[in-house]
């Protein structure tokens, strides 16, 4: 099998109507950290924070971020077909439209980000931990490849929480040789929903343990509506392997298929899309994912894989350069924003441990620092411009 050159999954990015609340439930309650505080590359009217996972001693820390951006949720109006174009961005953020700006997923979207922890007793831990500081938090339910226990940010977007074991191995010797139907007692119908939602740990968790600690990511869940069209775009254009097709265990008649976006089947690289038939269309906005990034090794595969994807007839956007990693973006065939960047490097404008201690800012902007700094803490409504 030929070696693939998209080597993992980046970073996800999230829509959030109040960033500070957002940046408290990550470090407080999740315990992350912020690696970067900066301002959107299209608009330096949208403040950008962007979380890490710390290391642990034998492992080292992965590289996986999750970046949000804040969305007005009073005064803007998302753009149409999300912000990945300047002037459409520019509109969006110039024009003073009372509105809901609150997303919704459908096909097209993300639906969750799982994050991972090694082992069930952590995962127990984080539902006590969570439901005791407020936090609504179901499962844990037993995904027959992991075990997974749910939340949502504070703006709705679904968050999980997924162990690394059992594994994808355990139910076939070839991964993604065919479609593997799912136990009854694990669907939606023939759970024991009681049962799950009583079993929690028996202790108050007040602080977060290396033990169960989060790691990284699990996997990234979109929503396909035509699963074969999503599968044949993945592995055949995008080139990802394809490892598992599954029952979608929470809506009968929807499939569950797996991808992995590295060759060692690590539990941060994977994609999964739940296939929906003809679902309806979702709406980008505050809590919901905006994107998926994921990475390839440097700038010449960036390079390569662009115009390889533009050979094929996919519509991609141009290189950007943004201040911390090279990428483009393009759209699955459901219209699913995702990008292609090489690693993201903080450490470029501040201190490697001291990463999101202040606002960085790129050298353009760095004369308009008052200003910027002034909008963000204020958030004053926009002024109208001509095109309204
Ligand atoms: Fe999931």
């Amino acid at each position: 099998m030929n070696q693939m050159v998209i080597n993992g999954v980046n970073s996800q990015t999230f829509v959030a109507a109040n960033i500070r609340r957002t940046e408290k439930f990550y470090t407080d309650a999740l315990g992350l950290k912020v690696v970067k505080r900066t301002v959107h590359h299209l608009d330096e009217r949208l403040p950008v924070v962007t979380f890490g996972f710390p290391g642990f001693p034998g492992e080292p820390a992965r590289g996986e971020t999750i970046t949000y951006i804040e969305w007005n949720p009073i005064f803007y109006m998302m753009p149409e077909k999300g912000f990945v174009d300047p002037e459409a961005t520019h509109r969006g953020v110039s024009s003073p439209r009372v509105g809901d700006p609150k997303g919704r997923w459908g096909a097209g979207t993300n639906h969750h980000l799982a994050l991972h922890v090694p082992d069930r007793n952590g995962l127990l831990k984080w539902k006590r931990r969570l439901t005791d500081l407020g936090v609504h938090v179901t499962g844990p339910y037993n995904r027959h490849y992991f075990h997974a226990i749910y939340l949502r940010d504070p703006d709705g977007a679904i968050i999980e929480i997924a162990t690394s074991e059992p594994g994808f191995g355990h139910d076939e010797a070839v991964l993604g040789s065919g479609f593997r139907a799912q136990p009854k007692e694990n669907l939606i119908g023939g759970r024991d929903e009681l049962s799950v939602a009583a079993e929690t740990w028996p202790e108050p968790v007040e602080s977060i343990t290396p033990h169960f600690a989060l790691r990284g990511f699990h996997h990234i869940t979109s929503i396909s509506g035509n699963a074969e069209r999503t599968e044949k775009f993945f592995v055949e254009t995008v080139g990802l392997r394809l490892i598992k097709k599954t029952d979608y265990l929470d809506e009968k008649g929807g499939t569950h298929f797996y991808y992995a976006c590295d060759d060692n089947l690590s539990p941060g690289s994977v994609l999964t899309f739940f296939g929906l038939p003809g679902y309806k269309s979702g709406r980008l906005g505050t809590g919901l994912s905006h994107h998926f990034t994921l990475q390839v090794e440097n700038d010449a595969a960036l390079k390569h894989e662009h115009g390889r994807l533009q050979r094929l007839g996919i519509d991609v956007s141009g290189i950007q350069n943004s201040l911390y990693s090279t990428l483009f973006h393009f759209r699955d065939p459901d219209g699913h924003i995702c990008a292609l960047s090489t690693p993201s490097n903080y450490a470029t404008d501040e201190d490697a441990d001291r990463l999101g201690e202040k606002l960085c800012l790129s050298e353009e902007l760095e004369k308009d620092r008052t200003a910027i700094e002034r909008h963000i803490a204020y958030r004053p409504a926009p002024v109208p411009t001509l095109e309204n």
